[in-house]
């Protein structure tokens, strides 16, 4: 065989080995104590191998699709890093020693969540998300990062279940409302940020947050709280400005704050309103109605909880009913009957 054709098939041979074998990522690189893994794309998933590491950082890769056959590949990896991947899906399936996720910095706008995993630290900002209901099924989590995302509406709800949550960051989303249905206890929360969002009302009446420490309200259009913080017994920083405070409202939360030293650190660098301890707000300001509601919903509660020792619940039901019927004027006839039910079945 003369030695053009020896190359030749030389040359071939190598080109099929190179195509039926299997791509071994290795670590190009550590970082922050990851092993930094590169080039990685759809196509050669499938015959890939990945390096047994707790902590892996996949970087320089697309990856549209993130899921199942991902985490298949890195079963003994604990701590992930999967930023600025072009991921649109995040299929949480597969991946139950997984502990922390970095997945900022992608286009996720779809998210699956298998149940059972033991997630604590998810990170998920500087994404598309618009509805994070999946989530739900994440009770082991701790911190969880959404802020920077496409969130209109959100049920607290889907956080209920998350007994050991203490950070939640939901800033800078496109939040007009934050509903709940029932209450909604999240005992180790400690800081909650909510600022730069559009929220125009902001009911926290079955919000049960005994160790809530901080929270920002910042950069929205509230002119009022249906709360005077009765639910944040731990609070100690409340970020109010940027906002449309009623003035008769922020004289009143300003002295329940000043009594319970629960503190503001910035302030308004421009009002054109009125500044009450450096916090903007108007005279004319929306609605002082539900104000004088809320005081007496506060004396009504504390009132009713002294005097039956009732069951939290009821009350509960009827802080609910009373603070509909309310604010929500169409429905006003309905919740005065159930408040008329309620009042009956307790025997007032
Ligand atoms: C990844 O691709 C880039 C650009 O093509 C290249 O410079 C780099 O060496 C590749 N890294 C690895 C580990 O193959
Ligand atoms: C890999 O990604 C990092 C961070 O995303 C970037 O700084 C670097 O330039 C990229 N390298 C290559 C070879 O593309
Ligand atoms: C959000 O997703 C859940 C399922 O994860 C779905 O049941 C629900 O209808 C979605 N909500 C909206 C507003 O699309």
């Amino acid at each position: 065989m003369d030695n053009r054709l020896k190359i030749i098939i030389l040359f071939a041979t190598l080109c099929l080995l190179q195509r039926a074998s299997t791509t071994a990522y290795r670590c190009t690189d550590h970082y922050k104590g990851y092993c930094v893994i590169e080039n990685v794309t759809t196509e050669s998933l499938p015959a890939s191998t990945f390096p047994p590491e707790k902590s892996l950082l996949i970087q320089n890769s697309t990856i549209p699709a993130f899921g199942a056959e991902c985490f298949r590949k890195i079963p003994v990896t604990e701590n992930l890093m999967i930023h600025h991947l072009k991921i649109e899906r995040l299929n949480l399936v597969e991946c139950a020693q997984l502990t922390t996720l970095f997945a900022s910095f992608n286009h996720i706008s779809e998210l699956n969540v298998q149940e059972g995993l033991s997630l604590r630290s998810l990170h998920l900002y500087q994404n598309m998300l618009t509805n994070v209901s999946a989530l739900r099924v994440l009770t082991t989590l701790e911190q969880l990062y959404l802020h920077d995302n496409l969130l209109e509406v959100l049920e607290i709800d889907v956080f209920a279940d998350m007994k050991s949550l203490k950070l939640l960051t939901l800033h800078r989303n496109m939040l007009t409302a934050i509903d709940t249905k029932q209450p909604v206890s999240l005992p180790s929360l400690e800081s909650l940020f909510l600022q730069h969002n559009k929220l125009t009302y902001l009911d926290t009446g079955l919000w049960r947050m005994p160790t809530l420490q901080k929270v920002d309200l910042s950069g929205n259009q509230l002119g009022y709280l249906f709360t005077f913080l009765e639910e944040f017994p731990a609070l100690k920083q409340l970020e109010l400005h940027e906002n449309r405070w009623n003035c008769a409202w922020l004289y009143k939360m300003m002295d329940r704050m000043e009594i319970r030293n629960i503190q503001h650190s910035q302030v308004d660098q421009s009002c054109e309103g009125t500044l009450f301890q450096e916090i903007c707000c108007f005279s004319e300001g929306a609605a002082p109605d539900p104000m004088m509601l809320l005081i007496s919903r506060t004396a009504i509660v504390d009132d009713l909880q002294d005097q039956l020792g009732c069951q939290r619940k009821k009350v509960e039901q009827l802080e609910e009913a009373h603070r509909k019927q309310s604010f929500r004027f169409d429905e006003m006839k309905q919740k005065i009957d159930q408040f008329e039910e309620f009042c009956k079945r307790v025997g007032l």
